[in-house]
């Protein structure tokens, strides 16, 4: 009886070495210790041998049964790993594949791209980018500007003032700004000169129509320095318009007003529809003036000018003696600019959302 015990041991104990996947373990497992497996069995009939064979034979039947039950387990756990092991390696996904269908890829917003554009140019020419309030002070918006209580830009039909609307000639009082000029003030109450930055933003006006959003971009340009001339400005400036327009075109500077340059000028850029203010497409009407010029040759892109001394007045405590440093600055609109090199016909077109209109500038 004990040899035929030892005899199961062996062969229960080769067929799980031998088993090799869990279906086939779980069937070894039920030939040699299931409720019919002889090993049970005979367990189950220890009671009825006689008495000088009853401990021996139950003593290395429980020891074998255990060893048994023991050997699976074992073996239980290794077959799982090996298996969960497989199937991790067969379902292995590369997540850094593309994907099937392709996704469609994003892109960026004609005013952002441009606006980019703009940056690359400025700051290859020395200049750094620097950012400010939206919601900004009517000191740095106007009176620090030089731009008189009785001009009517501050009234509430030019400008959005922010509640509680107190009184808006107090400098304090809080607006939208109406164009990046107040970040002149900031930038050189932030650093000694020189100083040559950029300021790109958004900006607020009460208008709304074709060529009008209430909310639009402008970027600012200041230099401030020794020996700073109109001269200074305008090859700037001509350096801009060929990298944006092209390298053919010419810039021309005619007398304007601002309040806080002197003297202050707007800037035209040559044209790049025509050769001469004649367009090639005669219109239905008859009319062979080019489109983009009106005929003139010339497009109005900016404003710009040397800086009033009464501006540099206000951060001479901060080493911008008007008597040592001058410079020039320039304003001009972001949306503006993308438009006339695009051929944008509406202004409103790039606030839309208009997914056939902005999949056109990739
Ligand atoms: N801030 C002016 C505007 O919004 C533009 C400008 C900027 C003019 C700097 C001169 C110098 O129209």
């Amino acid at each position: 009886m004990i040899k035929r015990i030892e005899q199961l041991r062996d062969e229960g104990q080769a067929a799980i070495d031998a088993a090799a996947g869990t279906a086939e373990l779980e069937e070894v497992r039920v030939r040699f210790l299931g409720r019919k497996a002889e090993l049970p069995r005979l367990l189950r009939g220890v009671a009825e041998l006689p008495a000088d064979e009853r401990a021996a034979v139950g003593r290395t039947a429980n020891e074998v049964r255990r060893q048994l039950e023991a050997a699976v387990e074992a073996k239980a756990g290794t077959l799982a790993g090996a298996e969960l092991d497989a199937q991790l390696a067969a379902d292995r996904i590369d997540v850094t594949l593309p994907a099937d269908p392709a996704p469609q890829l994003g892109r960026l917003h004609l005013i952002t791209r441009t606006r980019r554009e703009l940056e690359d140019v400025f700051i290859g020419l020395g200049f750094t980018v620097v950012e400010g309030p939206e919601v900004e002070r009517v000191y740095y918006n106007f009176d620090a500007l030089g731009v008189a209580p009785t001009h009517p830009s501050r009234l509430l039909t030019d400008t959005f003032y922010v509640d509680p609307i107190d009184d808006i000639f107090d400098p304090r009082s809080l607006l939208l700004r109406v164009h990046t000029s107040p970040m002149q003030i900031r930038a050189m109450e932030s650093q000694p000169p020189p100083i040559y930055v950029i300021v790109p933003g958004r900006v607020y006006r009460p208008d709304n129509d074709a060529t009008h959003t209430p909310q639009f971009h402008q970027l600012e340009g200041l230099a401030i320095d020794e020996q700073i001339t109109l001269a200074d400005l305008k090859g700037t400036l001509l350096t801009f318009a060929q990298a944006i327009f092209g390298p053919d075109r010419e810039v021309r500077l005619r007398p304007h007003f601002f309040p806080f340059t002197e003297p202050s000028v707007e800037v035209d850029v040559s044209c790049f529809n025509c050769a001469d203010g004649v367009s090639e497409a005669v219109t239905e009407d008859g009319d062979e003036r080019c489109s983009l010029c009106k005929g003139t040759g010339w497009i109005e892109i900016l404003g710009a000018g040397m800086v009033d001394p009464d501006v540099l007045a206000h951060v001479a405590s901060g080493g911008y003696d008007p008597e040592k440093v001058q410079g020039f600055a320039f304003g001009m609109g972001i949306e503006r600019i993308a438009m006339l090199k695009h051929g944008v016909p509406d202004l409103r077109l790039l606030y839309d959302n208009d997914i056939r209109f902005l999949e056109q500038f990739a």
